[in-house]
């Protein structure tokens, strides 16, 4: 086992512990995406009822002449988690940039991603960067001097609560600079019934990915959770504007963990995941609060998802 594998089920163990010793109900929605959870996510995207894929790559296809007129050419276009970077061909297609830096945790992704990428275009000088968005991140020397636009595509900002997307924000703002662009990718509120079923699909795909996580734990932390006496809920927490994702027991069930016993009771949930949702106006004011200006919106004609972009003008001390 390398290294980076046995940090990772350090604190994937921590996480697991935290939930069922302290009680928490809560795991951190990243243990979700082991290769077998990835791969479900894949198959969620291509869901009939999980519109955000399809809708936000229907946006970056049809709107290439409008980002190109609102960003220019010779951006170094910077991607902030970039993972298999299936949108962002669209998006270089369109712009004309001088560089691309892909952003991802995990190294061995990146690679392979960027190469894939370079081959589709050989004249674009690509730095990946193998580190983890959610701080600052030392840009290549390469990239120093060029005007900078922020590429984050998907829903993963509406996976945080509002001060972690505000924080996230800012630090995107210090890793890009004042002057900066930034295209970020906003799930709209909509009728309930569709973001329901969005996280829910007939198919039981979605119930499948969640579940998987239960039996994650079963294979690497030693445990014996029967998996079976767990169902996948999804609900839409109005106050919050979030579909929030749980497990919950449908029986009294008493299991063990690294040889660790728990017990929960019928009913009780873990609670797994948070999708939050937005208005424009929401949108808007998270985004003037972590430093960026909104310039453009691009939306489908079902207003289901928004690309934003903004940028990082100089900070203002007075009205
Ligand atoms: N980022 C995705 C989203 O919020 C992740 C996701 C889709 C998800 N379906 C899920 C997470 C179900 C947990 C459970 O849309």
């Amino acid at each position: 086992m390398d290294m980076t594998t046995s940090l990772v089920d350090h604190s994937f163990r921590k996480d697991v512990r935290r939930c069922f010793e302290q009680q928490t109900y809560a795991i951190p929605a990243r243990w979700l995406y082991d290769r077998r959870g990835s791969e479900l996510f894949e198959e969620i995207t291509e869901l009939p009822e999980y519109y955000p894929t399809r809708t936000e790559t229907q946006l970056l296809k049809a709107n290439g002449p409008a980002f190109a007129a609102s960003v220019g050419p010779n951006r170094a276009v910077i991607e902030f988690g970039s993972g298999s970077s299936v949108k962002t061909p669209h998006l270089l297609k369109a712009i004309d940039p001088a560089a691309y830096v892909p952003i991802d945790i995990s190294g061995e992704f990146l690679e392979h991603s960027a190469s894939l990428l370079q081959a589709e275009f050989p004249d674009l000088p690509i730095y990946p960067v193998e580190a983890d968005f959610m701080k600052r991140v030392a840009l290549p020397e390469a990239v120093a001097d060029m005007p900078k636009l922020g590429f984050f595509p998907g829903s993963t900002i509406g996976n945080m609560i509002a001060r972690t997307s505000v924080d996230l924000l800012r630090f995107m703002r210090e890793t890009l600079g004042e002057g900066a662009q930034l295209l970020i990718g906003i799930d709209r509120i909509k009728d309930i019934q569709t973001l329901i079923d969005a996280y829910d699909d007939a198919a039981g795909v979605t119930a499948q990915f969640s579940l998987n996580l239960l039996h994650r734990i079963n294979r690497e932390l030693d445990g014996d959770i029967p998996c079976d006496k767990f169902r996948h809920v999804a609900v839409w927490n109005d106050l919050y504007a979030r579909v929030e994702i749980y497990l919950e027991a449908q029986a009294d069930v008493r299991f063990s963990i690294d040889g660790h016993v728990h017990e929960m009771v019928q009913g009780q949930k873990i609670h797994i995941e948070n999708s939050h949702k937005y208005g424009l106006r929401d949108a808007r004011l998270m985004l003037r609060a972590g430093g960026w200006t909104p310039l453009h919106e691009w939306s489908d004609e079902q207003d289901h998802f928004t690309l934003m972009l903004v940028e990082a003008h100089p900070l203002k001390y007075a009205p």
